[in-house]
């Protein structure tokens, strides 16, 4: 892989302050592109708000309450398949570098630095995550127990512009965990496996963890915890947008929903309104809510081999190796880039 990832490509080693652009002035842009996003999701018939909103610190700490959660069975699946997995993987991969996108605590990561720190290739590991704080203290941490690695923790968001550091020696593993990806809809799940495929390099590989289509039951369950922990998380999107972008939302004003899409095969996040309302948001126009009307905060993709293998495929990607749990409700995919079988 090349250090660029991955949909709009800096140049090698170089960071958009590196560029010339001064660091206010990249936070600046940013800012216009999370004014903008949220303006054009608010403005659409089914309001909805782009996910990547739920990480602030407080968001990380609750999505990490949410894994430890008995309702939530993706982060003990993954976790399952990893601990079975992995050790072999590692013989077979021999990659030197990781790059984890939307990394969060990396507690599972964890499995995956072992055994490539066991067979004695890994030299470094690089996550990757919007929620800046909360990745500061996974690498304070990573360091401390893993101190013979190079902990290169980068703040982005992964879905623009952003560069790796210079040295990330090949070949890469790049771990996309926790069916971050079901989180993006079609074609938004291609083009960002797209983006990444373009920079592997031969020899790299993807470790796509992905939920898989089940009982109805259980998926409701997962995102209606008893203790309200998934509700608390998705109101707190709210509570991101007023300190990032000066929005006046009341999130006393909301409720969460949950529920299943059968047609998409999806898990839907809404905050429906309680009462009408007027929100604003400065640089947008006022947005009207209705009583009732709801906002999508998330989409949760639930998947099967097929559909696995063909988002791969239609990404550039190729399936080497699919392993579940031993309930078959979570998958991890190993891929390469298409042109590395050819
Ligand atoms: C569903 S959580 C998964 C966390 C962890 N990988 C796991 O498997 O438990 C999604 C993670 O991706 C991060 N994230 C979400 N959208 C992102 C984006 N657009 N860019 C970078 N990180 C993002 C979040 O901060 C969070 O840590």
């Amino acid at each position: 892989m090349t250090n660029e990832l991955p949909l709009h490509l800096h140049p090698h080693g170089s960071s958009p302050a590196a560029d010339g652009t001064s660091p206010a002035i990249a936070r600046a842009a940013e800012g216009a592109r999370a004014t903008a996003q949220v303006g054009a999701g608010l403005a659409r018939e089914q309001k909805e708000l782009p996910s990547r909103f739920f990480y602030d610190a407080r968001g990380s700490a609750l999505f990490e309450r949410i894994t430890a959660l008995e309702e939530y069975y993706p982060t003990r699946c993954e976790r399952e398949i990893l601990e079975t997995r992995m050790p072999a993987w590692a013989d077979r991969l021999r990659a030197r570098t990781v790059v984890e996108l939307g990394a969060g605590s990396a507690a599972k990561t964890r499995l995956i630095l072992d055994a490539l720190v066991g067979s004695g290739t890994l030299r470094t590991y690089v996550p990757v995550d919007v929620s800046g704080e909360f990745l500061d203290s996974t690498a304070r941490g990573l360091r401390l127990d893993y101190p013979d690695l190079a902990i290169a923790a980068v703040v982005a968001d992964f879905t623009g512009p952003f560069s790796l550091p210079a040295d990330v020696p090949p070949p890469h593993l790049v771990a996309f965990l926790g069916s971050t990806i079901g989180n993006f809809a079609p074609p938004m799940d291609s083009a960002l496996l797209r983006g990444i495929a373009s920079v592997m390099q031969p020899g790299d590989h993807l470790l796509l963890g992905t939920d898989l289509r089940k009982d109805v039951a259980v998926l409701h369950a997962a995102y209606n915890d008893a203790e309200g922990v998934t509700a608390r998380f998705n109101l707190n999107i709210l509570n991101v947008i007023n300190q990032r972008l000066g929005a006046d939302f009341d999130p006393s004003r909301f409720a969460h929903r949950a529920f299943y899409n059968h047609e998409l095969h999806r898990i839907e996040m809404h905050l429906v309104a309680r009462s009408t309302q007027v929100v604003n948001i400065p640089g947008l126009p006022a947005t009207h809510i209705a009583a009732g009307e709801s906002i999508r905060t998330e989409v949760s993709c639930k998947y099967d081999r097929a559909s696995v293998t063909e988002l791969l495929t239609s990404s550039g990607l190729a399936l080497v190796d699919w392993a579940t749990d031993s309930e078959g409700w979570f998958a991890l995919s190993l891929a390469t880039p298409i042109s590395d079988r050819a």
